[in-house]
């Protein structure tokens, strides 16, 4: 069977071999107390204090333990249970009780979870695993509150079809299409916390359009919008500027690496 449902239970086996890396790597991380969310997310989803937070792709939860600490009631999700039993170690690890877990496809979690939340966010290398943004459109709306917002930051569709390993040397070189509607086949994944490792994975490159008719779909209506040339560190042969963000020096101001989106239900 090669449908989408078996391509998610690929890549939940494939994440599975990088929980265990990722729970010491973001252990290590969460004990320094100049632990930040992205820096990016951070100032623009503001101040948190009290507010319900579902949290989608949570991974090992580090950015949902980070946003519990900072005083919101967080409910992270994400696909893999070994992802899930470290998140729930890491809560522990750190004495957070106003935070739980919760394990689900997020396609699927209509199905299995209820909750309305002020802020449903999702960041930092999540919607490529998805195969199908009307279901998620759908998904944010029914668990968003009337007056809460949804909040992404992600990889940029545009930077996503050039040659990752050009990009260092400022060759924008095209190797996925655009207009992609079939998954890609990796062999390896993780590497920017923990080894890289072996194991086989489905990645969708979604158009612009494809997100934003996603959220549409949903009744959902884009209230920001802000593309960036820098990004959190973990790409490959990038630089870090002064800030600490990773940029392509020969790319700088010519290339966005990465996007926000805020959206509201329609009333
Ligand atoms: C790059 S990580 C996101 C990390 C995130 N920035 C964080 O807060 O730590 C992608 C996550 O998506 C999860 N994932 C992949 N497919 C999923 C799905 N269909 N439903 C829910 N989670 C999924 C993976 O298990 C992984 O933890």
């Amino acid at each position: 069977m090669d449908t989408n449902e078996s391509k998610i239970e690929v890549n939940k086996l494939a994440w599975g071999k990088l929980a265990e890396d990722h729970y010491k790597h973001y252990k290590a991380l969460l004990s320094r107390e100049d632990f930040k969310l992205n820096p990016i997310v951070e100032e623009e989803i503001g101040d948190v204090r009290g507010k319900r937070i579902l949290h989608l792709q949570c991974n090992t939860g580090a950015d949902s333990i980070h946003l519990a600490r900072k005083g919101a009631i967080v409910t992270g999700v994400d696909l893999v249970p070994e992802n899930i039993y470290y998140a729930k170690k890491l809560a522990e690890d750190f004495e957070l009780s106003n935070l739980e877990f919760v394990e689900s496809d997020v396609l699927k979690l209509m199905d299995v979870h209820q909750g309305e939340y002020d802020i449903v966010m999702t960041t930092d290398g999540v919607l490529g695993w998805l195969p199908d943004l009307n279901r998620w459109g759908k998904t944010v709306s029914y668990f968003l509150k009337k007056d809460g917002f949804f909040y992404l930051h992600d990889s940029h569709p545009f930077m996503m079809i050039f040659d990752e390993g050009q990009l260092p040397h400022g060759n924008l070189v095209p190797k996925y299409p655009y207009f992609n509607m079939t998954a890609d086949l990796d062999t390896s994944i993780g590497g920017y916390a923990s080894e890289t490792k072996q194991a086989e994975n489905y990645f969708w490159g979604h158009q612009l359009s494809t997100i934003i008719n996603g959220l549409l779909y949903g009744g959902l209506y884009v209230t920001f919008f802000k593309e960036y040339d820098r990004c959190v560190p973990g790409m490959a042969g990038s630089a870090i500027d002064t800030n600490g963000f990773a940029y392509y020096p020969e790319l700088e101001g010519k290339l966005p690496l990465v996007f926000s989106l805020m959206a509201q239900k329609k009333s």
